[in-house]
């Protein structure tokens, strides 16, 4: 990957020091240096569950002992998974006034850990379990440890409250991160492929409002030539610790932004 041109990280500090107001909107780009394995890309979870097989809410309830597969391996990488600088950078940045929530497609629960208050979870949290039968909640820690598939008293398998393809967005969630949206001077989009919808949306709204898109992702997405301002192509830690760093410095020596 290619050294980012010093110029490009000061112009990005400079806008969250001048505009503030920032939002940012994570994918799970952001927790791969924490080992949890991004969806899409030949190391992605897709490339070893077919989500059209093990990710819609038809086939949760087709056969839920299945999706349990997947679900206890992916709990049991959440368990061990810490957050890196790029989460400890965005609760830092918040803690300095510069930014006001973290809208998150990922249900790792890593920006909490790291210190961010403000975290509208978008696709859900697997910290409760569900019963799609009788709506009874569970805490899932204690259920799961109960055995796979972890049941509901009723007698239905649980399912963890997250979002599966073909389940809506959180009614509260999507309300708050579109107002989110709406209201932010600067929006980072971090570590997120741009390729599920309503998530996907959110840039466009943003920039469409006025917002000012700064982009961190190794690669380019469908944002990065028509939404976004200012790209930062390298991984969420490095650039995060370097943007956070500058926004420091920044704030002690107000001209060197410029
Ligand atoms: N730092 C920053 N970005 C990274 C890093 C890194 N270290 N490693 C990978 N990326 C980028 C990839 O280039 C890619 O653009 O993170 C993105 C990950 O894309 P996806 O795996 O598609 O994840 P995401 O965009 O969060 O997926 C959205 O799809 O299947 C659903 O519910 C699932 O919430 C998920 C949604």
């Amino acid at each position: 990957m290619r050294e980012i041109p010093k110029d490009v990280y000061r112009k990005a500090a400079g806008v969250l020091v001048s505009r503030g107001n920032a939002v940012a909107l994570t994918g799970a780009g952001i927790s791969v240096e924490s080992g949890i394995p991004s969806f899409r890309g030949s190391q992605g979870m897709w490339a070893k569950y077919d989500p059209a097989e093990y990710a819609t809410i038809g086939a949760f309830l087709l056969d839920p002992e299945k999706i349990w597969m997947m679900f206890s391996e992916m709990m049991g990488v959440l368990e061990k998974a810490l957050p890196n600088a790029a989460h400890l950078g965005l609760a830092e940045m918040e803690r300095m006034g510069i930014l006001r929530s973290v809208i998150t497609q990922n249900v790792d629960g890593l920006h909490q850990a790291a210190g961010s208050r403000r975290v509208i979870e978008y696709h859900g949290n697997p910290g409760e379990l569900v019963c799609l039968s009788c709506w009874k909640r569970y805490p899932s820690r204690e259920k799961i440890a109960g055995g796979i598939p972890p049941g509901c008293e009723c007698g239905e398998i649980l399912k963890p409250d997250v979002v599966l393809y073909g389940e809506p967005i959180p009614w509260g969630a999507r309300e708050d991160a579109e107002s989110e949206a709406l209201a932010c001077d600067v929006l980072l989009v971090i570590g997120t492929s741009a390729q599920v919808a309503p998530a996907c949306d959110i840039p466009r709204i943003a920039k469409e409002h006025g917002a000012f898109i700064i982009e961190i992702n190794p690669e380019e997405t469908s944002l990065t030539r028509t939404v976004t301002d200012i790209h930062l192509p390298g991984t969420a830690s490095a650039v995060m610790g370097r943007l956070v760093e500058l926004l420091e410095n920044t704030r002690k020596e107000p001209n060197l932004s410029h």
